[in-house]
């Protein structure tokens, strides 16, 4: 048994879900005396395969079942029904074991201690993963470097910036060397150049590294600069897996160019680009809605060609809409990718 198990390690099954399920029960008062009992289907038998080294997103509104997902592949839950592998382990029984082998980053609850110094969190975790001191000292090397950590090492965590705390995480789950890194919304609430610098080293990770990464996000950008592979769930099902170009297909998305004219003028009317429609005016700022699958760049042109401009900028759709459009055009996952 043990050795079927042990060879997912390698192949397209090195993260392997299948018909996975979580069932919360939850009470709910209702009224002064009565309590109602109601079942939360979070997560409602979700099957996917990622191979090893892939770097691939995981996203969905609200509730969708993306923390309940990570938490069944870390082992913090079990799952009411399906199955689940991580290299080959079965992480809720064997949690201490697969411990070693992944890295873990919750975007809105801290792993480092509140009240010490950065680098003591650093040395607690080199300690309970039992690194020996010259890995440590190369990997928290690599990460203070690139991740821009060097003159935080001593000041306590509670003093960091939001984007500061995220990066000392990010960090802090990668000093034991695990093969697969999860990201929960590690993102969230960072400024631009924050994100930027977080995407930059996960892009690294993944291309120098082979580290496997499942990342979890509200932001499109982060996929798109990230994933070659998205998976979008809802409601605890799969809705769509493949590329991250794909989504906008599937769900006709747009994509806004917001336009500041010299002057407030008529609705921009540009007759030989199709596609494209005003959906807003605001005074001298325009608003044009474009498929999200193409590219602003000739629209850019035309405009700043007819028109007086002052600014523009691109605005992406949010996941929320992609996802209401999917609905109404009745997307589908590729066959070959799931058994949904
Ligand atoms: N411990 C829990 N007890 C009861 N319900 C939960 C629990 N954790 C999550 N849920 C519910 O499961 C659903 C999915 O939650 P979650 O996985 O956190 O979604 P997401 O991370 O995509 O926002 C939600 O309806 C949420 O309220
Ligand atoms: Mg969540």
């Amino acid at each position: 048994m043990e050795d079927i198990e042990d060879m997912e390690d390698a192949a397209d099954g090195f993260i392997a879900l299948d018909g996975l399920e979580k069932v919360f029960d939850v009470r709910r008062r209702v009224g002064a005396f009565r309590r109602e009992k109601r079942r939360v289907r979070a997560v409602d038998g979700i099957s996917f395969r990622v191979a090893r080294g892939e770097m691939v997103g995981y996203i969905g509104p609200n509730g969708a079942g993306k923390s309940t997902t990570i938490k069944m592949l870390t082992g913090i839950l079990t799952p009411s029904g399906g199955r689940v592998r991580v290299a080959g382990i079965d992480p809720s029984r064997e949690r201490a074991r697969l411990a070693s082998r992944i890295g873990v980053v919750f975007g809105q609850r801290t792993t480092l201690w509140w009240d010490l110094p950065l680098i003591d969190s650093y040395r607690l975790a080199q300690r309970m993963y039992r690194v020996p001191d010259a890995r440590y000292r190369a990997n928290l090397e690599r990460c203070v470097e690139l991740l821009d950590l060097g003159a935080l090492l001593d000041v306590p965590v509670r003093q960091l910036s939001l984007g500061q705390r995220m990066r000392g995480d990010i960090a802090a789950a990668l000093l034991h060397d695990p093969d697969v890194l999860y990201l929960d919304e590690p993102t969230i609430g960072l400024d631009v150049i924050s994100k930027a610098k977080v995407r930059e080293f996960l892009r690294d990770l993944n291309a120098e590294h082979g580290t496997t990464v499942l990342l979890t996000t509200h932001d499109l950008q982060d996929i798109e600069q990230l994933c070659g592979r998205v998976m979008v769930i809802d409601h605890g099902r799969l809705l769509y897996d493949g590329p991250p170009a794909g989504l906008h297909e599937v769900g006709g998305s747009e994509r806004t160019l917001v336009v500041d004219l010299e002057r407030e003028t008529a609705p921009i009317e540009l007759p030989d680009v199709p596609d494209v429609r005003v959906v807003r005016v605001e005074g001298p700022r325009q608003y044009l809605a474009f498929p999200a699958t193409g590219s602003a760049a000739p629209l850019v042109a035309r405009v700043a060609a007819a028109y007086p401009l002052v600014d523009l900028s691109v605005r992406e759709p949010d996941i929320e809409t992609v996802i209401a459009k999917m609905y109404v055009e009745g997307a589908t996952v590729p066959e070959d990718r799931t058994t949904v």
